[in-house]
C-alpha cells in the first residue's frame, strides 16, 4: 500500500463536483483502513470554473490542460468527468501516464472508442493500474437492499423487470445546445440516463442477453446556440443560432436477461417534464415485489406473497444500518436520517481507493471497463434495434479481460 494517494478530478461542472467531493469525504466512511488521500488538482478547460471548484472543495491547485495532471508526479487517481466523446483521449493519456482512472459512464460516445479504452485498460492492469466506470447506482443502498432479498430468496428469482429514468433537463425549447445533444442516435438520452439503467436492470436481473422494441424519438429538434461558457440550468447569453439536436430526446427497449427466460421494459427520457432525476425501477419476482424511487431514495417498496390477500401488499421499508451501505457508511447512520445521489458517488470513490490501495477489506469493486464496454453494446443494439423498426438483436457477453469482476 502507498504511503499516501494523490487525486484530481478532470472535469468541474455538474457530476465533477460530486466527484470531488466524493474523494474529500470517502476517507471518512467505514473503518480508517485507507492511507492518507491528497487533494491535488481540479481540471477543467474553463479556468474560472477549475479555481473556484478547487477552493470550494480543498484541493490544492487546479489546472486547465489534463496534460498537466497526467504529467504530475503528486497525482495517483483521476476522476474523468467531461463530455463522453472526450473520455477516450483523456483516459488512454491518464493510463499511459501511470495514473489509476475512474472514468464516468457511458465509457465512451462511440463503441469503437469504448473497446480501445477496454483494451488499454486490460493492458494498464498488468501494470498495476485500476481503471473503473462511474455507475454509481449500484451504490444506492435501495438496490443494493433489493439485491439483497432477490439472492437470499426473501423475493427469489426475478420473473420481469421495468424501470424508467425520466428526466427534464430538456424539457424546455429554450435549454441551449451542449455536448447532450450532440452525436448518433442512441448518444442522447438512451446514453446519458439509459446506461445507468441498463446497468440498473443487470444489477437486478442478471446480464442483458438481447434487446427488441427499440423505438427513439427528437422531439425538440432545434435549440438556441449560447454565446459563451454554459453549464446544465444556468441562465446564458444566446447567439441567436440554433443548432439541430442529433439524438434521442426519448427512448424504449425491452431486454431478455440470464437464460432469457427474465424480461423487462426499459424506457429514458430528457424531455419528462417535472421529472427532474426520475430513475424509478420495480422487480417482480417468485415471492413477492420490490421497488426503488429515487426521488425516495432512504426507501424501499416491499410486496411480499407470504402476506397472503388480506394483508399483502407494498410497505414501505424505511431503510438504516441493518441494509447495505449505511452502517458507518455516512457521518450520522441511524435509521431514517434519508440521503441520495451523492453518497453514491462517495461510496464509489471509496471502492476505487479500497482497491487502489489493496485494503483487506474492501467494498465491492466498481465496474470494469469491459462491464463499461458491454453497456455500450446494450445501447448499441438499442439504437439498431431501433433503425430496424424494433427488432430483436442480440447482445454479446461481458469479456472479463481486465482486473477483478466485482
Ligand atoms: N454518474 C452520474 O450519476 C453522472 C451524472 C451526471 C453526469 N455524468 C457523466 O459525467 C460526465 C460529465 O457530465 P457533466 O454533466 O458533469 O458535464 P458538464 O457539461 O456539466 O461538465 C463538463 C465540464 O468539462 C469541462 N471540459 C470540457 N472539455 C474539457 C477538457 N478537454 N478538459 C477538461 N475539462 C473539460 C467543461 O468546461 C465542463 O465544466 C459525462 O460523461 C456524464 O455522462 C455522470
Amino acid at each position: 500500500m502507498s504511503d499516501s494517494i494523490g487525486v484530481a478530478v478532470i472535469g468541474a461542472g455538474m457530476a465533477g463536483k460530486a466527484h470531488m467531493a466524493a474523494w474529500r469525504n470517502a476517507p471518512s466512511l467505514f473503518a480508517p483502513t485507507l492511507p492518507p488521500v491528497r487533494l491535488v488538482s481540479i481540471g477543467d478547460v474553463y479556468e474560472p470554473l477549475a479555481a473556484e471548484a478547487a477552493q470550494r472543495f480543498g484541493y490544492a491547485r487546479h489546472d486547465t490542460d489534463w496534460r498537466a495532471i497526467a504529467e504530475a508526479d503528486d497525482i495517483d487517481v483521476v476522476s474523468v468527468v467531461v463530455a463522453n466523446t472526450l473520455h477516450r483521449e483523456i483516459v488512454e493519456g491518464l493510463l499511459a501516464a501511470g495514473k489509476h482512472v475512474l472514468c464516468e459512464k457511458p465509457l465512451s460516445d462511440s463503441l469503437e472508442d469504448a473497446r480501445a479504452m477496454a483494451t488499454a485498460a486490460t493492458e494498464a492492469s498488468q501494470r498495476g493500474l485500476v481503471a473503473r466506470v462511474g455507475f454509481t447506482y449500484r451504490r444506492a443502498p435501495g438496490l443494493a437492499a433489493i439485491k439483497q432479498l432477490v439472492e437470499d430468496g426473501t423475493l427469489g428469482r426475478v420473473l420481469h423487470f421495468s424501470g424508467r429514468y425520466w428526466t427534464d433537463y430538456g424539457s424546455s425549447p429554450d435549454v441551449p445546445f451542449s455536448w447532450r445533444f450532440a452525436g448518433a442516435p442512441g448518444t442522447g438520452a438512451l446514453a446519458d440516463v439509459g446506461s445507468h439503467l441498463a446497468y440498473v436492470a443487470e444489477f437486478l436481473a442478471g446480464e442483458v442477453q438481447s434487446v427488441n422494441g427499440g423505438l427513439f424519438t427528437t422531439a425538440i429538434t432545434k435549440r438556441p446556440i449560447a454565446a459563451g461558457f454554459a453549464l446544465r440550468g444556468q441562465a446564458v447569453p444566446l447567439t441567436g443560432e440554433f443548432a439541430d439536436v442529433e439524438n434521442d430526446d426519448y427512448a424504449t427497449f425491452n431486454a431478455r436477461f440470464g437464460d432469457g427466460s427474465v424480461v423487462g421494459s426499459l424506457e429514458v427520457s430528457r424531455v419528462a417534464t417535472a421529472h427532474p432525476n426520475g430513475l424509478v425501477v420495480e422487480v417482480f419476482c417468485e415471492n413477492g415485489a420490490a421497488r426503488w424511487d429515487q426521488e425516495r431514495a432512504s426507501e424501499i417498496g416491499l410486496a411480499l406473497q407470504s402476506d397472503g390477500s388480506r394483508l399483502g401488499g407494498y410497505r414501505q421499508v424505511v431503510l438504516g444500518p441493518d441494509h447495505p451501505y449505511v452502517a458507518g457508511g455516512m457521518a450520522m447512520d441511524a435509521p431514517g436520517v434519508g440521503w441520495g445521489q451523492n453518497q453514491m458517488f462517495e461510496y464509489q470513490a471509496r471502492a476505487f481507493l479500497d482497491e487502489v490501495a489493496g485494503v483487506a477489506d474492501p467494498l465491492p469493486a466498481n465496474a470494469t471497463f469491459d462491464d463499461g464496454v458491454h453497456n455500450m453494446e446494450i445501447l448499441d443494439a438499442v439504437a439498431r434495434s431501433a433503425a430496424a423498426g424494433g427488432a430483436a438483436l442480440d447482445v454479446p457477453p461481458v469479456r472479463t479481460t481486465e482486473g477483478a469482476h466485482a
